[in-house]
């Protein structure tokens, strides 16, 4: 059996980050909400609380049922996690004189807990609650202390024991943050550390199999790095019963329409492409408003999508159990673990929809096959390259659904487009190209994120591409200004270069990208592409603006 940590979420921002950091150490782990422990089930060693925007004292603060889990399988509280435990067994919790917030260290911690094995005294940690726990509950032992908070750790031993930590040790500034939880994880809770990208593709490949049977499953894919994983995927699982469908809207980047209908041909994979672009084209003549172009474009997508769905469902339904198998009753998405998690507040309610989940129409009667579901982005690449997929696809940038119409500014037209391809093509080429030197946490965080680089005396070399989240141009085509070229006046549009780093696209910063790089661009862009004479650079940072600018 499988087995897992469950992470019971209260609400705080650094949930993911505690998955992340669990799956890191090779262990499957679930997060749910703070009210939905699965009770009975075999498989949990371990139960982690987060921390949460509210007080214990807080009329609406978030509760669990702690005798479902405690004593049964050993817990970890984090900061409000910390305190729900005090405050629950008969501690105190009180209103901090002042805000904790930021770094501390430990003044005294009690290295004999299997909770600080290997750590340092003084060690560093980052604090961030307004509450602090005054009183330890009855039985239970202080084993750390910073100057300002006594009770900064404090466990109950025994058969499954219970830790509690008021510091974050998920956040990078604590640490020995990893180490804690490898303590917590591998040693207290007992994790084999079988989850791994092997492991993954051999039991989804196997569950698939089970799943699916005869049937048939259409996919959409979108030349991304997650529907074309979930693609592999099955095709491994089901061979050509997987028939993938993949529009081209016309608004793609340049030439890759081609490039990665080659891509899926190498990959073996069964691919009808769709060449569409004229009725986008024609449907957003004159359209300049970002939302009325999303919603056309999205119109359009299921309209060609799902015309071209019902022709595979029918010839199943035609030839069943033929050598293509069955009748098509899936509909397989590349849907990952954070587009779950963001659907869903804490209550469980869907509080915004995922974006690229299409609306096919009920009478198709199709169930959801989601593959992924489980995955960070960094796993599905590291599935990816399990896979043997080549790595231009794995590392791809994300991309948006309407392509290149939401960095047209203004009304879309093929000529703008091609304007924004040639530009957008030297800029990436660019960003492949050049190379920087990275060490110490820099050059982990890429690794970490599954970047295939090489440690050589502490440096790896990557390019300025796979160190940044996402990068593109906009073209601002309602604006006009002067130029100069040669002996001639200009008189043509700005594009925007965007860079961000991220983690998961809901906060990004901009890119540091070095002077000489963008100094060679703005030049190649303005000597080769026809009809633009500026080039900017976007420094904003999400929130509050966002990635893309429509
Ligand atoms: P924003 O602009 O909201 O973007 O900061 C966050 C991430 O989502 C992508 N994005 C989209 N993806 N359909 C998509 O499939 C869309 O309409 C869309 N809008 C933004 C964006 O590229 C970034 O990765």
């Amino acid at each position: 059996m499988q087995q897992k940590i469950i992470i019971l979420d209260f609400g705080s921002q650094t949930t993911q980050l505690i998955g992340r950091r669990v799956r890191e150490l090779d262990t499957f782990c679930e997060i749910l909400p703070f009210n939905k422990f699965p009770v009975g089930d075999e498989s949990v060693i371990g139960v982690i609380l987060s921390g949460s925007p509210y007080s214990v004292h807080d009329p609406e603060a978030f509760k669990a049922d702690l005798s479902q889990f405690m004593g049964k399988v050993p817990v970890l509280g984090i900061c409000y996690g910390a305190q729900f435990i005090s405050h629950t067994l008969g501690g105190r919790v009180e209103k901090a004189d002042s805000r904790e917030y930021g770094r501390a260290s430990l003044e005294t911690v009690d290295t004999t807990s299997p909770l600080f094995k290997g750590f340092d005294q003084h060690a560093q940690v980052w604090m961030s609650h307004g509450d602090t726990i005054t009183a330890i509950p009855d039985g239970f032992k202080v084993i750390g202390s910073t100057k300002d908070v006594k009770n900064a750790a404090f466990s109950l031993e025994g058969e499954a024991p219970v830790y509690a930590v008021q510091f974050h040790p998920e956040v990078f500034h604590t640490l020995q943050g990893k180490q804690l939880l490898r303590n917590f994880v591998v040693d207290i809770c007992g994790s084999r550390q079988e989850w791994s990208a092997a492991s993954f593709v051999d039991t989804t490949v196997a569950e698939l199999k089970e799943q699916l049977g005869e049937d048939r499953v259409i996919l959409g894919l979108s030349g991304g790095v997650d529907s074309s994983v979930a693609a592999v995927l099955l095709n491994r699982a089901i061979g050509q019963r997987l028939t993938c469908i993949f529009v081209d809207h016309g608004m793609l980047r340049k030439n890759e329409f081609r490039q990665v209908m080659d891509d899926y041909q190498e990959l073996g994979l069964h691919v009808i492409g769709i060449d569409a672009s004229e009725k986008f084209f024609a449907d957003l003549k004159g359209v300049t408003d970002p939302e009325e172009k999303r919603k056309i474009i999205g119109r359009d997508f299921i309209e060609v999508f799902n015309g071209e769905a019902k022709k595979i469902i029918a010839e199943a339904i035609e030839t069943p159990s033929g050598a293509i198998g069955g009748a098509c009753r899936w509909l397989a998405q590349g849907t990952i673990y954070p587009d779950r998690i963001e659907s869903l507040n804490i209550t469980g309610k869907v509080i915004k929809s995922h974006h690229n989940v299409g609306g096919l129409p009920e009478e198709m009667n199709l169930q959801l096959c989601e593959p992924l579901k489980w995955l960070f982005k960094d796993e599905v690449r590291r599935v990816g390259r399990q896979l043997g997929m080549p790595e231009h696809l794995i590392t791809r940038h994300p991309f948006p659904g309407p392509g290149l119409a939401v960095r047209i500014l203004g009304d879309i037209t093929p000529e703008k487009v091609r304007i924004l391809q040639d530009a957008d093509d030297i800029y990436i080429r660019g960003l492949r190209a050049y190379k920087v030197r990275l060490s110490g946490d820099e050059a982990r965080r890429v690794l970490a994120a599954g970047v295939p680089a090489d440690m050589h005396d502490g440096e790896i070399e990557v390019s300025l591409y796979d160190q940044i989240w996402q990068a593109g141009v906009i073209l601002l085509s309602s604006v006009r200004s002067v130029g100069v070229m040669g002996d001639e006046r200009t008189y043509e549009h700005p594009v925007a270069l965007r860079a961000v780093t991220s983690t998961d696209a809901m906060t990004a910063d901009w890119a540091h990208l070095p002077y000489d790089f963008m100094a060679s661009v703005s030049n190649e862009i303005i000597n080769k592409v026809r009809g633009v004479n500026r080039v900017c650079y976007d420094i904003s940072s999400k929130p509050p603006s966002t990635i893309e600018w429509e």
